[in-house]
């Protein structure tokens, strides 16, 4: 494991490459693009990529269908920070490149943290390609991000999470779904580690636990970025519903093949929530 004074370099190394590729663009949201949803990367005008290999400390990505970049430009011409592909607790238990890609673009300047995933539905009214805006999270994934020394540059040792998805900006996505006339249902995400999908009576314990979505991303993003003070919003696409509540076969093909019929949804309502977020 690296050291937190190794860390704290690859984050102002990284933070000063990203600068760079900024050209004085002064963005205050940052996208994470979750499975199947790295199209909205393609809308960015005039981007500036730079692969995350040329990012210290950011995290090498071995799952098909998370490309690795980060892309900086404008969408409907607000600048941004758009982070193609990220890194699942499935595949390491290592915290830190996901810490320097989250720290890095707060120290580069931005505000906002817009969360995205691809999410099994817990409801009968949440339906396969439809939008969910994430309004809570259980963490369920047997670890926290945060745990192990802190370090206090970033933030403090003990910190609340009552207000973990931001209800202001929550409210504007909504109305931007809204004016849009996108469906966009909300609820309560609940991760699970993976990367062995849920079995049926899993899911029954989450739903009785008052989660809405159920996927293996963006509750460590969000802590991350709560932690050393972004605000945090986000989106889950449905792709399935949860194990036992359909007859379909889960799979990561799945996933994303479903994930592409919520994208065009998915990246209007991002587009638009950019005028005013
Ligand atoms: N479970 C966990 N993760 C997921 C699912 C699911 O049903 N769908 C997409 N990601």
């Amino acid at each position: 494991m690296i050291t937190p004074q190794a860390h704290l370099e690859n984050v102002n190394q990284s933070r000063d490459k990203i600068l760079a590729a900024l050209a004085g663009l002064k963005p205050k949201i940052a996208i994470i693009l979750g499975s199947g949803l790295g199209g909205l990367a393609d809308k960015i005008e005039q981007p500036v990529t730079v692969a995350y290999r040329e990012l210290p400390g950011f995290p090498v990505l071995t799952v098909a269908g998370h490309v690795g970049a980060l892309l900086a430009g404008k969408l409907n011409g607000v600048p941004v920070i758009v982070l193609k592909g990220r890194k699942h607790f499935y595949e390491t238990d290592d915290a830190y490149p996901l810490k320097t890609m989250i720290r890095a673009v707060h120290a580069a300047g931005v505000e906002t943290l817009f969360l995205s995933n691809a999410a099994g539905s817990l409801r009968p009214h949440i339906k396969v390609s439809e939008l969910m805006l994430i309004t809570d999270h259980i963490n369920f994934l047997g670890l926290n991000p945060l745990t192990g020394p802190n370090d206090d540059t970033f933030g403090p040792r003990f910190f609340p999470v009552s207000d973990a998805w931001d209800k202001t900006l929550c409210a504007k996505v909504r109305a931007t779904a809204q004016s849009e006339g996108i469906t966009l249902h909300e609820g309560v995400y609940v991760a699970f580690r993976g990367p062995s999908f849920e079995t049926p009576a899993e899911i029954r314990m989450v739903q009785g636990w008052g989660a809405d979505a159920v996927g293996m991303s963006s509750v460590p993003d969000c802590l991350i970025a709560r932690h050393c003070g972004l605000k945090v919003v986000g989106v889950s696409c449905i792709t399935n519903m949860g194990a036992g509540l359909s007859d379909e076969k889960l799979s990561h093909a799945h996933t994303l093949e479903n994930a592409s019929r919520g994208a065009a949804a998915f990246e209007r309502l991002v587009m638009s929530a950019m005028k005013v977020l």
